[in-house]
């Protein structure tokens, strides 16, 4: 059996570690906020070359809380992808804004930056929300042209592309703290994941960094005063806790990540296998970090072919996502057809997620491609 994804084989790593911990701070009774919050949002910064961190309970709540923070009007239209995770676009719909729903690149699957750019000429957009999907930095020469042109404000959506990079002006930047506001989810299968729900707010803004530090704590900055209604959402202390030791191990993880990646790659290219997937280029910076390996096949016939041949071989797959944003019934009333953004929809027909966690084996690799060869 080999799995999509496996926590436990890490765990067996970092057991000690985690179990003592763990222990600290039961131990020491700080377990809403105080010392292990903070320590993992000091190492968050250093990691990623930021001012701010601030730790929520998950990704989602990050992006409302992040979004609050910029303001949101009423009916307030916010540019986002509808190929990604729902909390994307619904964090826009908490905050009473209007989802503007823009295709994505066939090739990167990330949010088309030149149709952006068409729609902003014609129509003053505050916000948009750009996700670097399944690892893969959005191009951040692109995303600047934009905020120069347009004044578009970024909250980058970062949840599933820790440590990924982009660089633009000859400046190389992590994923997450190139907008004016970014988040990650440190859900327990993401590169950085904890042991129960967890997410992040970074930034470079003061202004911002006090408005969300606030949001996640009822909107308080003394306790029992209110001067905005916010949310109970505080990155738990265990979970900070334990991220504070997984972090020291994410650079060394994502190179795992992208030498599977490589290995898929030469195998699918020695037996001329009729799919696509994201050919590694070596730039220099870490433009992928392959939170999900996921491949495109040439017909939504195959795909499923493949995938009921794996899963009969006991071999993990997933299907992200099964159904664009736009033609969810929750966000009907926005008015999209089916046919309106037409890469994300072939692509919730035609692409299947295969294994992917640091701890796979070669072997392992070698027998998921040689399963969908059976199928060719
Ligand atoms: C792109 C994206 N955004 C937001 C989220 C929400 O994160 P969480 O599950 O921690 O709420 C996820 C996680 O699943 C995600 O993949």
């Amino acid at each position: 059996m080999i799995p999509l994804f496996d926590l436990t084989r890490q765990y067996n790593q970092l057991r000690n570690d985690v179990l003592r911990t763990v222990d600290e701070v039961l131990s020491d009774g700080q377990v809403i906020l105080g010392p292990k919050v903070e320590k993992f949002e000091n190492a968050l910064c250093n990691y990623l070359n930021i001012k701010h961190t601030i730790g929520v309970a998950n990704g989602s709540d990050a992006l409302v809380i992040a979004l609050q923070s910029l303001g949101i009007e009423k009916g307030e239209k916010v540019i986002t992808t509808p190929y990604t995770f729902f909390a994307t676009a619904s964090c826009i719909v908490r905050n009473g804004g209007t989802p503007v729903f823009i295709d994505v690149d066939p090739d990167t699957y990330n949010i088309d930056l030149n149709q952006v750019e068409r729609l902003l000429k014609n129509e003053k957009i505050r916000v948009m929300i750009p996700v670097h999907l399944f690892g893969q930095t959005v191009s951040l020469e692109d995303l600047l042209f934009l905020k120069e042109k347009f004044g578009v404000k970024i909250l980058e959506d970062a949840a599933q592309s820790i440590g990924s990079e982009g660089k633009a002006q000859n400046k190389v930047s992590k994923s997450g703290t190139f907008g004016d506001i970014g988040i990650f989810s440190f859900f327990p299968t993401k590169n950085l994941g904890a042991y129960g729900d967890a997410g992040a707010i970074v930034t470079n803004d003061d202004t911002l960094a006090e408005k969300a530090r606030s949001l996640r704590q009822h909107g308080s900055k003394e306790k029992y005063f209110h001067e905005t209604v916010g949310y109970n959402s505080r990155l738990d202390a265990l979970q900070a806790a334990i991220l504070s030791i997984k972090i020291k191990y994410l650079d060394q993880w994502i190179e795992k990540r992208i030498e599977i990646a490589k290995l898929y790659q030469s195998l699918f290219e020695k037996y001329a296998l009729p799919l696509k997937y994201t050919k590694f280029q070596d730039k220099g910076y870490r433009y992928h970090v392959f939170h999900q390996y996921v491949v495109e096949f040439r017909n939504n016939a195959e795909r499923e072919m493949v995938k009921k041949h794996l899963n009969e071989s006991k071999i993990g797959t997933a299907i992200y996502y099964p159904l664009p944003l736009h033609l969810q019934k929750c966000f009907k009333e926005y008015g999209y057809e089916e046919g309106d953004l037409p890469v994300s929809e072939k692509l919730s027909k035609t692409t299947l997620a295969l294994p992917m966690f640091p701890e796979l084996t070669n072997d392992e690799i070698e027998q998921v491609v040689n399963t969908i060869r059976e199928v060719f």
